[in-house]
């Protein structure tokens, strides 16, 4: 697919078959998240892939939010002892978003579903997920990514908007 079309096409999909995701199209995300940029070049992100039945079940009761049924879940997590020194630190956010988004169009490409699920600033959320998969004080998680073969397909769209854009 061109990388116009699969921007066009990434959409939040929140249903999927039973089919599992295999091991080689994970790896490809993986992948993919490890290839975007981070603030000089710290990559402060861990990622936690969970088809564990009963932990992505856990995982559904992160928040009101999280309750989606997947055969699988990457969770990003920023790693504090990788981040950049003090009023620095909190780059790690945007860092493992470009990692987040890498995945979610990836994920398009391989013809696959996904949905970025918001953990981080959430405190309750946190600690669940923090809970559920055992997860160091050092790390934060920022996010569930659920992913699957989709059940549903919303339509492929441009939220292009003029008047958000001020040329200088
Ligand atoms: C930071 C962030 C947090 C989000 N959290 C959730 C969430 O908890 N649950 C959910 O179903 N979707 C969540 N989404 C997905 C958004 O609802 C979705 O991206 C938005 O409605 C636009 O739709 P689209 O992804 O189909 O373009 C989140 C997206 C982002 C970027």
């Amino acid at each position: 697919m061109e990388l116009k079309e699969v921007l066009l096409k990434r959409r939040s999909v929140r249903k999927f078959t039973e089919e599992p995701v295999s091991y080689e199209m994970t790896e490809e995300l993986l992948h993919a998240a490890m290839s975007g940029p981070s603030a000089c070049n710290r990559k402060p992100w861990e990622f936690y892939v969970v088809t564990n039945e009963q932990i992505l079940e856990e995982l559904k009761t992160a928040s009101k939010f999280t309750k989606i049924s997947a055969k699988l879940a990457i969770v990003i997590c920023g790693n504090l002892s990788r981040a950049l020194p003090m009023h620095m630190a909190d780059y790690w956010i945007q860092d493992c978003s470009a990692a987040t988004e890498n995945i979610l169009l990836r994920a398009t490409d391989l013809g696959l579903g996904a949905v970025w699920c918001g953990i981080h600033p959430q405190k309750r959320a946190e600690e669940k997920v923090r809970k559920a998969l055992g997860i160091p004080e050092k790390q934060i998680p920022l996010n569930i990514i659920y992913i699957g073969h989709p059940a549903e397909e919303p339509e492929a769209r441009d939220q292009y908007e003029e008047n958000r854009v001020h040329y200088i």
